[in-house]
């Protein structure tokens, strides 16, 4: 029996979801001192799941496991050093902006259950690069890192278009030295126009300002909408193989609303979990189709089970992330699809995760 959604998911689903959300990330930040570490160990016990075959070396950097934290669940980090014994194999922080802003007004959160969805018009509410900083160094000291950190950058609130490629290079240079790789997020549909950085005119400055401030020394991602168009997706990785990035992430929210049965339905914001699988799926198909399997993708979208993860993984995306299917499924979610997708691999004889990447191609 699953404890958290037989009794602590129809608990926690009746109070407000940021108002939990928030609790959870509170209480993490709370517990992170020495004095806790017998609890952190608990919790790694419980959840952790550790198998040679999931391991992969990317961009230099080791992955202990392919499924990652997706953006936005902790966009502050404060709870960053939490994330490996939460059973996950890396774990991306931000969205952050230059400077703290508040986001949306709520409520900017809601449940799908029905669907097993969330639409969310949080609005990037962050706390801005510095403070990022902060906690990144603050925390070092303490315990050295598990698992790779990404940070993803945003633009404020009030930059213009063409200043955009300012702000991300800000956020670029105050953290550069703070995480494994960074992801210029120009694909959420709740910063007005945000999604139009995804053109390549407005992409270009962004790719060059970064890569030139780069050099060569992190790999530098973008994650992409998955209500773009076929073609639009191609011109983007026109400029990823010009500005040499390192990958892609499919898939951000969508804006779109397949038939959806749950209250909430209609409210304005992305919509992420089940009714995004198939979409996100197509996506990763077409990059690695485009890019003949040589561009890492990290696949993304209403992952829930082992076997969406596995659809994703031979369409050709060689890292996962979750955020929705852990609000639904609990914590247990990772170690379970980690079990089963090592079963699954030694079902077909095959003895590392980096083989099945994009086999539904050959
Ligand atoms: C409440 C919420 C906040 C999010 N915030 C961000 C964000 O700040 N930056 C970002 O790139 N993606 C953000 N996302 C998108 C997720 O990272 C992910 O791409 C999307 O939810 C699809 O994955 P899922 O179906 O597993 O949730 C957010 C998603 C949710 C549900």
């Amino acid at each position: 029996m699953n404890l958290y959604t037989t009794f602590l998911r129809p608990l926690l689903f009746t109070y407000d979801p940021e108002w939990v959300h928030h609790l959870l990330i509170q209480k993490l930040d709370q517990t992170k001192g020495k004095e806790f570490q017998g609890l952190k160990q608990l919790i790694h016990q419980q959840f952790g799941y550790n198998h040679l075959a999931l391991h992969q070396q990317i961009w230099g950097c080791h992955f202990p496991n392919p499924v990652g934290l997706a953006a936005g669940f902790d966009k502050d980090g404060l709870a960053w050093n939490w994330w490996a014994d939460f059973g996950f194999g890396f774990a991306e922080l931000g969205t952050v902006t230059p400077q703290a802003q508040p986001g949306n007004p709520p409520p900017r959160l809601f449940r799908l259950p029905q669907d097993q969805g969330v639409i969310n018009r949080m609005g990037f509410n962050n706390q801005g690069v510095a403070h990022l900083q902060q906690q990144l160094t603050h925390d070092l000291g303490l315990e050295k890192r598990k698992i790779p950190i990404g940070i993803n950058l945003g633009k404020g609130k009030n930059t213009t278009l063409d200043q955009a490629w300012r702000d991300y290079l800000y956020g670029f240079q105050g953290l550069k030295n703070y995480g494994d790789y960074f992801v210029i997020n120009v694909s959420s549909p709740n910063t007005a126009n945000l999604r139009d950085l995804q053109a390549q005119a407005l992409l270009k400055p962004i790719f060059e300002a970064l890569q030139q401030e780069n050099l060569g020394q992190k790999p530098l991602l973008v994650k992409i909408s998955p209500d773009l168009e076929n073609q639009a997706i191609i011109n983007i990785l026109e400029l990823v193989t010009t500005y040499d990035l390192a990958g892609v992430i499919a898939t951000n929210t969508t804006i779109a609303r397949p038939e959806l049965k749950s209250a909430y339905a209609q409210e304005i914001g992305g919509l992420s979990g089940r009714p995004l699988t198939r979409r996100a799926t197509e996506v990763i198909h077409l990059i690695y189709q485009q890019t003949q399997g040589q561009l890492p993708i990290i696949g993304v979208g209403g992952i829930f089970t082992a076997e969406d993860a596995w659809e994703k993984i031979t369409a050709g995306a060689c890292l996962l992330q979750i955020y929705t299917g852990w609000v639904y499924q609990g914590p247990g979610i990772v170690k379970k699809i980690l079990l089963d997708l090592t079963e699954k691999l030694t079902a077909l004889n095959l003895s590392t995760i980096s083989q099945a990447v994009g086999l539904a191609h050959r």
